[in-house]
């Protein structure tokens, strides 16, 4: 039944859609994408990819009044993804804001409209901080697939499941609903295929480590962009051997429906 909810929400990921992702017109032309850490002013999310698209420049380096398109964009020029899913899930996005059609990355926090617990890099909303990188949580992934020097779908998978052991036991808070799973499942897909190989779901550990903790791209440690798209048929092969190897059970089937900062029905 579980597995039913999920493929109903990830075919509403899909539905909704028009298929059209707008052009826009990056200012990364004018920016040599170049890692610069974000200064005083400037936001970052929960997300490492959005926040390293920020810091090369592919979204706006103040992390600030971000659309749609932009995240599109982003996501084609710094990592040569295609998904109609994750512009949906950016679509969502967009509730975290007040403005009609743009967010800033920090607003991303918002518990449970994309943020989520049992983070891979992050700590529970109930727990204090959930916008941060925190190495004490990233240490499940970080130890992962031990004696090579390579995270892939099965380590993901086991990640997982360690990071929600962890904090069913720590947190009485956790939400840990079938969207929860399918967002999850779709994070670590990402890493993989971006860090590493879409086609395999294998990432060298080195590159997946410097895109967490420094949200950067290894370009001088030798990483290089995708040369064949990540398209959602790749990641949802991926995602499959993750699920199989993170034996999941949901603890609720239901929970708020997060609308907006403020506005949960
Ligand atoms: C960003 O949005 C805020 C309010 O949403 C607005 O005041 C500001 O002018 C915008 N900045 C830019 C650069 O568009
Ligand atoms: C955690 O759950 C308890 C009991 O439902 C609730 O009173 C409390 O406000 C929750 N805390 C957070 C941070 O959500
Ligand atoms: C990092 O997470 C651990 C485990 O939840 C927590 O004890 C610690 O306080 C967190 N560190 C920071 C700086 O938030
Ligand atoms: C992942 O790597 C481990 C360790 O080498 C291996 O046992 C496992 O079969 C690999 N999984 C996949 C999907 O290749
Ligand atoms: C494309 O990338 C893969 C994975 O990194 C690599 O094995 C392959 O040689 C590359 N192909 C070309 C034509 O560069
Ligand atoms: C998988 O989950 C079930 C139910 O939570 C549990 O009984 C079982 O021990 C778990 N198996 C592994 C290998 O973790």
């Amino acid at each position: 039944m579980n597995l039913f909810k999920l493929s109903l929400l990830q075919a509403l990921l899909l539905a909704v859609s028009g298929g059209v992702i707008a052009t826009y017109s990056s200012s990364s032309s004018s920016d040599n994408n170049v890692w610069i850490a974000p200064g005083p002013t400037d936001v970052r999310s929960p997300c490492p990819g959005l926040n390293t698209l920020a810091n090369h420049g592919y979204l706006p380096r103040s992390g600030k009044n971000i659309s749609v398109p932009m995240i599109a964009e982003a996501m084609l020029d710094g990592f040569n993804i295609v998904s109609e899913a994750l512009t949906q899930a950016a679509k969502f996005g967009l509730l975290s804001s007040f403005a009609l059609a743009t967010m800033d990355l920090d607003a991303l926090k918002l518990h449970s409209l994309i943020e989520h617990d049992a983070s891979l890099s992050r700590g529970d909303f109930a727990l204090g901080d959930n916008l941060h990188f925190n190495e004490t949580i990233f240490s499940s992934l970080l130890n992962s697939n031990p004696g090579v020097d390579y995270y892939n779908a099965t380590s993901a998978g086991h990640v997982m499941h360690d990071r929600l052991a962890i904090s069913l036991a720590t947190n009485p808070n956790t939400t840990n609903t079938p969207k929860e799973f399918a967002f999850r499942t779709r994070e670590s897909s990402l890493y993989l295929a971006v860090m590493g190989n879409p086609l395999t779901g294998v990432a060298p550990k080195q590159f997946v480590e410097i895109f967490f903790r420094e949200e950067r791209l290894p370009i001088a440690e030798g990483w290089k962009r995708s040369n064949t798209s990540i398209t959602d048929e790749a990641l949802g092969a991926i995602d499959n051997i993750i699920m199989a190897n993170s034996n999941w059970t949901f603890t609720q089937m239901c929970e708020d429906l997060v609308l907006g900062p403020g506005l949960t029905v």
